[in-house]
């Protein structure tokens, strides 16, 4: 069917059928479909949506552009993937205790992108890693170390690359459907048997309010399952930061803090043993969520999941002892400095976004693609609501490179506090539980 006919059909609101949906993207990947006839398809899908169905055809679909992994390993090949916020290191914690408990983790993460972090780039700013590896280097270390985080690859599910490059500069990335379809046709490729979401809501979220957040786990969980992916969806909060640290090195000694035990915040550890649980009950790991969480608290307690992230990073390039010590290995930025607060008093609300572009003005996120980030600079000991401020508790301490980074992060972090007014509401970390 030529591209045309298929644009109308669903500009004109009517229901594709599977060919239909195989056809377009198979033209879309081999660019006989142009970036005019992609831009209006995207948009025709953006105003008329699409149904359950034609969204699992559209996964199908893209997955089916590129290659698509078969692994051959003793244990469930599962993986998590997140909406993205700040201070949202959970994958770096997650993907090797999962290993620990018999998972395989094979994580292929995004960079940071606007206000959000990337898991990508946080790995990247461990000395020696390497990131982006050949497939072969990528399949020993899962296959060795249990887990494996590394970027995305130009071979899965190209059509969602081409697909997304063109959404993203002809505003219709916000569509339920598409994005939907962009995630999972990725997490099809990688030949995954389940998939734990997390959908990211409040403030610094790609989806603020509650209904959208719980539309799009909603659909993720049913076309995953719909496509043959068993997936389960939470809803977190993402109303304040996750971690009381934002930035790459930082949130990699975060991670290693809560792996080796010497650090644990609560509301990480929940959304951290929430998620991980859910996919030892798809990996068929564990029967009830009482015995994944028992499971998951002694991988923490013996140290096999420490052991486990230093599995992968030595498998990976990095230092063999890294966990050990990691501040020996990350380079720290050279000036660390306290945020105060205008004023003494109780955090009432967060604006998380502008925090994650705090994080983006050091020059540790990026506002195009192609930039480079700081590994070094971040934010740490942030402030959450309800606590009190002054001059004894900064906001955060800035790690940055020059005493007018300092400055800059000072203004910008002072007015991404709300120290007056309503109270945020205290929302649960864990929000909500959606499966097909
Ligand atoms: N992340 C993706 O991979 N695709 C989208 O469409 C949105 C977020």
């Amino acid at each position: 069917m030529m591209p045309q006919e298929v644009i109308r059909a669903k500009r004109d609101g009517k229901v594709l059928s599977d060919d239909e949906i195989a056809s377009f993207i198979a033209a879309l990947a081999n660019n006989v479909v142009t970036e005019g006839q992609a831009a209006a398809f995207a948009m025709a899908v953006y105003f008329q949506g699409m149904n359950i169905a034609e969204r699992v055809a559209l996964t199908k679909a893209m997955r089916d552009s590129g290659t698509v992994l078969a692994w051959d390993l003793p244990g469930p090949v599962l993986d998590k993937h997140s909406t993205g916020g700040v201070g949202d290191t959970v994958s770096l914690m997650l993907a090797p205790l999962v290993a620990a408990c018999g998972g395989y983790v094979p994580m292929i993460s995004g960079r940071g992108l606007g206000h959000t972090g990337g898991t990508y780039d946080k790995m990247e700013s461990i000395p020696g890693y390497v990131a982006a590896p050949t497939m072969a280097r990528f399949r020993s270390a899962v296959s060795k170390a249990g887990c494996a985080i590394i970027g995305q690859t130009a071979d899965l599910a190209p059509a969602d690359k081409r697909l997304y490059a063109i959404r993203d500069v002809t505003a219709t990335v916000e569509s339920i459907g598409l994005i939907t379809a962009s995630i999972l046709s990725k997490k099809l490729a990688a030949g995954l048997h389940g998939l734990a979401m997390d959908v990211k809501c409040g403030s610094g979220a790609f989806m603020p309010t509650l209904p959208k957040a719980r539309e799009l786990a909603q659909s993720i969980a049913s076309v995953a399952t719909g496509a043959g992916l068993p997936t389960t969806a939470l809803v977190t909060d993402m109303d304040r930061p996750l971690a009381d640290a934002a930035g790459n090195a930082v949130e990699v000694a975060y991670a290693i803090d809560y792996l080796t035990g010497a650090r644990r915040e609560p509301r990480m550890h929940e959304v951290v043993l929430a998620l991980a649980s859910e996919m030892l009950l798809l990996g068929k790991l564990a029967r009830t969520s009482q015995t994944a969480r028992a499971k998951l608290q002694a991988a923490l307690d013996s140290g096999a999941a420490a052991e486990k992230f230093g599995h992968m990073v030595a498998a990976l390039g990095g230092p063999r002892k890294f966990v050990d010590d990691p501040w020996q290995h990350l380079e720290a930025a050279p000036i660390t400095a306290a945020i105060h607060p205008e004023r003494a008093g109780t955090v009432r609300r967060i604006d998380t976004r502008a925090v994650g572009m705090v994080v983006v003005a050091l020059g540790g996120g990026r506002t195009r693609p192609q930039d480079d980030v700081d590994h070094t600079v971040g934010l740490t000991w942030l402030a959450t609501t309800g606590e009190q401020v002054g001059p004894d508790r900064p906001l955060a301490l800035v790690h940055a490179r020059t005493q007018a980074q300092v400055d800059q992060a000072t203004a910008l972090l002072r007015a991404a506090y709300r120290l007056t007014g309503r109270a945020a509401g205290e929302q649960p970390a864990v929000i909500d539980r959606l499966t097909a």
